[in-house]
């Protein structure tokens, strides 16, 4: 499935409906993959208002690898520039069976659970995004 977003505030508005999609659904890994401003902190933000939590509260930063926000056990997690994660490095399994994950940087990733939703996002241009889910 496709869908377009023309703003920012669309893509979030997108990633509230999608955090109201996985809810239901019982699905608690999210993987996002695209190249760097893409938007998938924007769809995270989204994603996470759907769990109440405050958009200014989640980080882009992508020296912090896994944000935890325990009140709605919501786990954000930005894989840029982890090649191969290593089960050793950090075992991604535990944080998928502890909670709903949202992964940016997905590729990086050998194997995800087998209800995982897969999000590709492109940039067609500067303020249109185009985002493929696969479940
Ligand atoms: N339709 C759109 N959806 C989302 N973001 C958009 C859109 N149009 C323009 N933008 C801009 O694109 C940028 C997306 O930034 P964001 O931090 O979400 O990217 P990212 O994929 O997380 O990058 P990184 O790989 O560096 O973490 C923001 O500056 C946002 O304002
Ligand atoms: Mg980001």
């Amino acid at each position: 499935m496709k869908i377009f977003t023309y703003s920012e505030k669309e893509t979030k508005i997108l990633g509230k409906m999608i955090g109201s999609f996985v809810q239901k659904q019982g699905i608690n890994v999210i993987a996002l993959y695209g190249e760097m401003g893409t938007g998938k902190t924007v769809l995270t933000k989204g994603i996470a208002s759907a769990f109440g939590i405050e958009e200014k509260d989640i980080a882009s930063s992508s020296f912090v690898i896994v944000s935890h926000y325990p009140e709605a056990n919501f786990y954000h997690i930005d894989l840029y520039r982890l090649d191969n994660v290593k089960e050793e490095d950090i075992d991604l399994w535990e944080y998928f069976e502890l909670g709903t994950c949202v992964i940016e940087w997905a590729q990086s990733i050998n194997e995800l659970p087998e209800n995982a939703l897969k999000i590709t996002i492109d940039l067609v241009d500067e303020t249109t995004r185009v985002f493929e889910m696969e479940i």
